[in-house]
């Protein structure tokens, strides 16, 4: 399995020559633009060229209604320009859910203890074409609302960037195996009455393998260009049954918490870090994920260039 199938997510900082080491997630850290242009130069010349942003957003900035998500000036979209003017050839996927741009902490608008639907598809679509306007090649809706491909499509098309693709994050469970992803962007939902503490409502049932079907279906009919399931080892079932069920490209997100309980098993002496790492990306393309992303890109793109145990 080539490096290039590999997509390396990053968490951006506002400021200049920052890196801050994110305790869950040992060898990956938030970084300033200058420090992950840095990083990305590195990866392309260990063949990784995709790269997946998030916007670690400064505290003071985040609001219930998530408004700085559709600032033309933000962190997410200044990164994509600076990148972009960096290194035009690189693939660069954004993030597209209300997370880390809310101060409650969810993926979309909350009101009276439940998450609007319709009223955060109509705050995606613009933002898809923000993020598209600052360069972006791909973006990528992490929300799960329902109808929002659609949305983002017309809103691309309608302002001429018919070039611009979706990676829909297609079949996204509700998942235990986010929590360090959540600590790095300070993104868990608050504990605050009135509002879900948990995303339940809009990621999937962990016991539920068919409604990843029906939620393919309509991304494919509202227009997405890859499908994506997330986590990945846990729902390899997931990867395969959406191969067999389309032409599309497949990705899988390698998650936070997989990264992590091997580097800590690792880091006790108890499992064999290159071993496993490589042999559980393996799998994920064994599944028939023709795209991972994973916070272990750059690891084993070493091991792919000095010979995988
Ligand atoms: C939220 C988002 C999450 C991840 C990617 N986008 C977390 C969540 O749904 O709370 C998790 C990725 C990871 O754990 O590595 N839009």
């Amino acid at each position: 399995m080539t490096p290039d199938r590999l997509v390396l997510p990053q968490f951006v900082l506002d400021g200049k020559d920052r890196c801050e080491p994110i305790d869950a997630m040992p060898g990956r850290n938030r970084m300033s633009i200058d420090r992950t242009i840095n990083e990305c130069e590195q990866a392309m010349s260990l063949g990784v060229r995709s790269f997946a942003l998030f916007a670690a957003i400064d505290p003071s900035l985040k609001t219930p209604d998530a408004r700085e998500a559709l600032n033309s000036e933000n962190l997410t979209c200044r990164a994509v320009r600076a990148i972009k003017d960096a290194f035009p050839e690189c693939c660069l996927i954004t993030d597209i859910a209300l997370d880390p741009y809310s101060s409650l902490g969810h993926d979309g608008l909350v009101e009276g203890g439940v998450v609007l639907n319709d009223e955060t598809v109509d705050i995606l679509a613009p933002m898809a074409v923000v993020q598209a306007e600052a360069g972006s090649d791909i973006v990528a809706p992490s929300d799960m609302m329902d109808g929002r491909v659609g949305g983002m499509r017309a809103a691309l098309d309608a302002d001429g960037f018919t070039h611009v693709s979706i990676l829909s994050y297609t079949a996204k469970y509700a998942s235990a195996f986010y929590g360090p992803f959540r600590e790095a962007l300070d993104s868990a939902p608050v504990d605050t009455p009135d509002v879900p503490r948990d995303k339940k409502t809009y990621q999937m049932d962990p016991a539920n393998a068919r409604e990843a079907l029906l939620e393919a279906e309509l991304d494919i009919e509202e227009g997405a260009d890859i499908l994506m399931i997330k986590p990945a080892l846990p729902y390899l079932d997931i990867v395969s049954m959406l191969r067999a069920e389309t032409t599309l490209p497949i990705a899988a997100y390698h998650v936070s918490g997989e990264y992590a309980m091997i580097k800590a098993a690792a880091e006790r002496g108890w499992l064999d870090e290159n071993a496993c790492m490589s042999e559980a990306l393996t799998s994920i393309a064994r599944a028939g994920a023709d795209v991972i992303f994973t916070y272990a890109a750059l690891d084993y793109a070493r091991l792919w260039r000095d010979g995988l145990p």
